[in-house]
């Protein structure tokens, strides 16, 4: 274990089962075809795993967004924006992880200006409890979680695990 990791909270394997079940579930409710458009950096890892294991014809176009940082400056601000055409397309938003919501209102609000036939999000943690469409893990708020995707201050998105940060590194943070 690394030595900025307080615990693992979810295995790699645990990822990976959870991953099948959410592409069974995806996969059923998008048989015609998909765009997905992830948020960069954090969703990295969990969108290169997640589309494997999706069958249906799709299109990956990368979104990214600065909606977190030390300052505690939580207003997100478009950095890159999509490329692909999303009028009368299916669209899935895949991010890391559901804190406050910001983030996916803001991303949703700027892709339903292109007209999506429909427009879901899919996240791999959600500490909120906020309303997604496809969630992997329940998370605590409190706990900031880094690994698989997940950074802090850009680092610790290449551990193969979810794992909680050591407090006094978070406290950083929050
Ligand atoms: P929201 O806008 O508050 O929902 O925050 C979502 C964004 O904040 C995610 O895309 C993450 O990049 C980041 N974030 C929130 N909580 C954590 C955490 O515990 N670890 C790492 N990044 C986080
Ligand atoms: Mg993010």
């Amino acid at each position: 274990m690394h030595e900025d990791i307080e615990r693992v909270l979810i295995t790699r394997s645990m990822i990976q089962r959870r991953i099948a079940q959410l592409a069974t579930v995806i996969a059923n409710r998008y048989k015609d075809g998909l765009v997905v458009v992830p948020i960069m950096s954090g969703s990295i890892i969990f969108v290169a795993d997640l589309i494997r294991q999706l069958p249906m014809k799709l299109r990956v176009d990368l979104i990214s967004v600065f909606s977190y940082n030390v300052t505690k400056n939580h207003k997100p601000m478009l950095h890159k924006d999509i490329g692909t055409q999303l009028k009368d397309k299916d669209v899935l938003i895949v991010d890391d992880i559901l804190d406050t919501g910001d983030t996916l209102k803001f991303v949703k609000e700027r892709l339903s200006l292109c007209c999506p036939a429909s427009l879901g999000t899919c996240v791999l943690l959600n500490k909120t409890e906020q309303f997604s469409d496809f969630s992997g893990f329940f998370v605590e708020k409190d706990d900031f979680v880094v690994g698989y995707g997940l950074d802090y201050d850009g680092y610790y998105r290449n551990l193969p695990y979810i794992a909680v940060l050591k407090k006094e590194l978070q406290d950083a943070v929050h």
